[in-house]
């Protein structure tokens, strides 16, 4: 049998939990910088990569938002996004459904369309060039008010036939989902998915307003619903997906060690977990290393492995056909290795 590390990389997969702006590696920043002329406080990667140490969701906050400052043009976004797709195809990647956030850089005065333009032709480019299929999640700003996302998602109204769903995402603590009641209506009112970052730093109650307020199709992160057992049991009912970021949760202290990750525990109570790197470029590691080091420290077995692959095509929002025939791809792959 291969290696682990060759097995996982080879492994058909999907990434259901990956904000792009989060994937733009110091080297990007640095060239999009200088090609932008817009300064960074930083004079070389190596000072990038020693400031990511972060000791809570809003240490990391503080630094992903100014480095998204970078980024100007329909051709840096497209950029970032092409960068993302090659890792993810060496790491076995064939569909992503990816985050960004149009208020990061509505605010720094860019028109709604030159992130969302560059995204779609990097998302086309990366299908042509790898096969791997793709769709665009929008995602609100918590910390901000509920009449920047409603504004937002009426900036988004030309383009809802390409996007597929909407997410809620930064600071937790303090930004309940029942504070977006309205825009999430709004949104499902438009058809589209629905998701919300819930329980990562938030308490139990915030993953209830997710499933009952915003009526969420998925929740991101989720680990703080193991608190609830009521609530445990209700996601396995309900077969919601939760898409975890292990990296994610060691490097913002969500665990101290990624010995104590729940990943094992959620897959032995039946959850539908995924496994997902969130902010890759801020947190060590693509996809793949997600998997590995996962595995490794908990003790993934080999099944368990497979059963992160298949959950993450049938947690997509891809539609019934292609979600059958990625899972029969995942089962041929174990069958042969
Ligand atoms: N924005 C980018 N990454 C995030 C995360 N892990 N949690 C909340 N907001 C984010
Ligand atoms: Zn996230």
């Amino acid at each position: 049998m291969a290696d682990l590390a060759t097995f996982i990389r080879g492994l058909p997969k999907a990434e259901l939990h990956l904000h792009i702006e989060g994937s733009l590696e110091p080297e990007q920043m640095f060239e999009f910088s200088r090609r932008n002329k817009i300064a960074i406080p930083f004079r070389s990667v190596e000072e990038v990569r020693a400031a990511y140490a972060f000791s809570n969701l809003q240490d990391f906050l503080d630094i992903y938002y100014q480095g998204a400052n970078v980024l100007m043009t329909e051709e840096d976004f497209r950029d970032m996004a092409l960068a993302y797709f090659a890792r993810l195809n060496a790491d076995g990647g064939r569909h992503a459904e990816i985050f960004f956030d149009p208020e990061t850089h509505t605010d720094r005065g860019l028109p709604f369309s030159v992130a969302i333009d560059g995204l779609l032709a990097g998302m086309k480019e990366a299908e042509k060039t790898y096969g791997i299929t793709s769709k665009l999640i929008m995602c609100f700003l918590r910390h901000l008010d509920e009449s920047s996302s409603l504004r937002t998602l009426k900036s988004a109204e030309p383009y809802l036939d390409r996007i597929t769903g909407v997410g809620l995402d930064s600071s937790e603590k303090g930004h309940p989902p029942s504070k977006f009641a309205r825009v999430f209506q709004a949104a499902r009112e438009r058809g589209l998915k629905i998701c919300a970052h819930a329980g990562e730093e938030g308490p139990p109650a915030y993953v209830h307003e997710a499933l009952d307020i915003l009526h969420v199709d998925r929740i991101d992160h989720g680990n703080r619903a193991l608190e609830d057992a009521a609530l445990t049991q209700r996601l396995v009912r309900e077969g919601i997906t939760l898409t975890v970021c292990p990296l994610s949760n060691l490097k913002l202290c969500v665990v101290m060690d990624l010995r104590d990750h729940p990943m094992k525990r959620m897959l032995d109570l039946g959850l539908r977990a995924t496994c997902n790197s969130d902010d890759p470029a801020y947190f060590g590691g693509y996809i793949a290393e997600n998997f590995i080091r996962t595995a490794e420290a908990v003790n993934l077995s080999r099944d368990e492995i497979v059963t992160l692959a298949k959950n993450s095509f049938t947690g997509s929002f891809l539609d019934a056909e292609s979600i059958a025939k990625h899972v029969a791809s995942v089962d041929a792959y174990a069958a042969k290795h």
